[in-house]
């Protein structure tokens, strides 16, 4: 059995004629913590859409939990234990706090129940506050634990987070952060994607940066922080 969870192979992804993706190779085998980097544009969301069905390759593979899922819908992919959350919020504005929470509520691919209505209550005390309030009344930082949440109440094998924090104050970041940490220590994979990669190199073993549509660095973050020209070049930081 395949250790990985996500295991995309050459992938190459068009916009009508547009070239985006280029040969991709992006993988995320159990319990690892990856950063997804690139400036702007370069194909960061594409790859995710990619590899979540929403967007089919023309060519390449993608396993997910050794399965082989390209050109599957979203639904299948995440019934797989691989929870989404695209840049922008994707809340039921019209459906309360606990709504949108319980809703989402199932158990994991192996059974597991770890993340119970309860327990993302207490990782989330701001949205504990605004239990009965429709998702349109809460702020863009608490839109955003919402989501969160939600993904979380799917019991996932691997976290998506596409730009989580962008737009939101420094202490809701703070929190998005501090979220990402516990997700870590409760074994859940995830793959992060946000501008900026100090937050990401401390919490992540491997990082990937995308220059047009291919992988131009793979490696830990003690290695990426050892060559700062690479951050210059490809981040522009
Ligand atoms: N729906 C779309 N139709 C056409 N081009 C798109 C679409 N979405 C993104 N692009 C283009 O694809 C490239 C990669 O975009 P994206 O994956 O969103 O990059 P990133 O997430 O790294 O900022 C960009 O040039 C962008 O303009
Ligand atoms: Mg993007």
């Amino acid at each position: 059995m395949s250790t990985l969870l996500i295991d995309a192979k050459a992938i190459n992804t068009y916009y009508g004629a547009s070239h985006i993706l280029r040969g991709i190779d992006f993988r995320v085998a159990r319990g690892e913590t990856i950063g997804l980097m690139g400036r702007n544009g370069m194909g960061k969301s594409t790859l995710l859409k990619s590899i979540m069905g929403l967007v089919k390759p023309r060519s390449g593979s993608v396993d997910i939990a050794g399965q082989p899922m390209m050109g599957r819908p979203p639904y299948e992919i995440a019934r797989l234990g691989i929870a989404y959350v695209p840049e922008g919020r994707g809340i039921f504005g019209n459906l309360s706090v606990v709504e949108n929470l319980k809703m989402a509520a199932r158990a994991g691919t192996r059974g597991q129940r770890d993340w119970t209505y309860e327990r993302v209550l207490e990782t989330f005390p701001r949205l504990k506050e605004r239990l009965g309030h429709g998702g349109q009344q809460l702020s863009g930082g608490e839109q955003q634990m919402l989501t969160i949440g939600r993904a979380l109440m799917t019991n996932p094998d691997v976290l998506i987070l596409d730009e989580a924090t962008e737009g939101l104050a420094p202490l809701i970041a703070r929190d998005i952060w501090r979220i990402c940490q516990v997700v870590r220590e409760t074994g859940i994979s995830s793959v992060i994607v946000d501008k900026n990669w100090k937050h990401v190199t401390q919490i992540t073993d491997r990082n990937v940066i995308l220059v047009k549509g291919e992988v131009v660095f793979e490696g830990s973050s003690p290695e990426l922080h050892a060559r700062p020209q690479l951050l210059q070049q490809y981040l522009g930081v």
